[in-house]
């Protein structure tokens, strides 16, 4: 969510987070009560709101119904927008690949990604994101074709067209739309650069040189058949939990030979890159 006009008092909960899940249920949970923001980082959820007693007393009422801990904050205005932007940071993927919030410059040299993370759809520095940039970085040629499974904000399409692929990208939700766009502006790309559709792996014929998918398993399993269908040569699956590839490699055994090039893991995440072998 974009952060809208700064009433002259606001006051701010912030409530710790397990998982993105657990993250989007609670911004669900306060999107009710008009907030003017959100912003996330290492595992802890800032909600902004003007300061006006019904909505404090709903906000209360609310997190003391559903036992959430959190802490509070009261502000006065002064220069609100600045002082948020300071909590976001350059995240260096690899040697040579960094994510940064378009306010923040770098004079290192490399592959720079900028993402706006007030905008919703993920601020590009969860792990399972890392690991398929990482992956992504290091697999992907210039000219090849690739197709992104789940875009969202658009980060993994916006890095492999920076490597000079030829993109396309899909999403079931119709509401990343702006935020996508916003965020191929912001790494001075044109809206044409990458096509964009609203679907999922089904529900084209084309076949990709590479095909990249970073869902939660209960949302990649039952497209892994047509993950599968759409790649030509190379497979990244990311959004995994530890221990949960096993089941992935069983299913995509199911519908084709492949070899596993690489695995990465970080914290609790895991992802890899295949070769389908046909
Ligand atoms: C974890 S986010 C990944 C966003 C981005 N690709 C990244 O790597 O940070 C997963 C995205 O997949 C989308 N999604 C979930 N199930 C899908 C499906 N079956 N087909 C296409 N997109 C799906 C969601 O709407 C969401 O935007």
């Amino acid at each position: 969510m974009a952060i809208t006009n700064t009433p002259k008092k606001y006051f701010c909960i912030s409530v710790p987070f397990k998982n993105e899940i657990e993250e989007e249920d609670l911004i669900a949970k306060f999107l009710n009560f008009s907030p003017l923001g959100f912003k996330s980082f290492e595992k802890t959820l800032w909600i902004y709101f003007p300061y006006e007693e019904d909505i404090k007393e709903k906000v209360f009422n609310l997190l003391k119904q559903e036992g959430i801990k959190f802490s509070f904050e009261f502000f006065f205005h002064q220069n609100w927008n600045e002082n948020w932007k300071k909590f976001f940071k350059i995240t260096k993927i690899c040697e040579g690949l960094y994510v940064l919030p378009p306010w923040k410059k770098t004079k290192r040299p490399g592959l720079k990604i900028y993402i706006n993370p007030a905008l919703a759809f993920g601020t590009g520095t969860h792990e399972s994101t890392q690991i398929a940039m990482k992956l992504i970085y290091k697999y992907l040629l210039p000219n090849q074709t690739f197709l992104d499974v789940g875009t969202g904000s658009g980060i993994l399409s916006i890095l492999a067209k920076k490597i000079g692929a030829q993109v396309v990208a899909c999403d079931i939700d119709e509401s990343i739309k702006e935020n996508f766009y916003e965020n191929l502006i912001l790494n001075g790309l044109k809206k044409e650069d990458i096509k964009l559709f609203i679907g999922s792996a089904k529900d084209i014929e084309e076949k990709f040189d590479f095909v990249v998918c970073n869902i939660e398993l209960q949302h990649m399993f039952p497209i892994l058949k047509y993950l599968v269908k759409r790649t030509k040569k190379y497979l990244i699956l990311s959004g995994l939990l530890k221990g949960e590839l096993s089941k992935v490699f069983n299913e995509i055994e199911k519908y084709s030979k492949f070899k596993i090039l690489e695995k990465i893991s970080k914290n609790n995440w895991e992802g890899c890159i295949l070769e389908i072998q046909k």
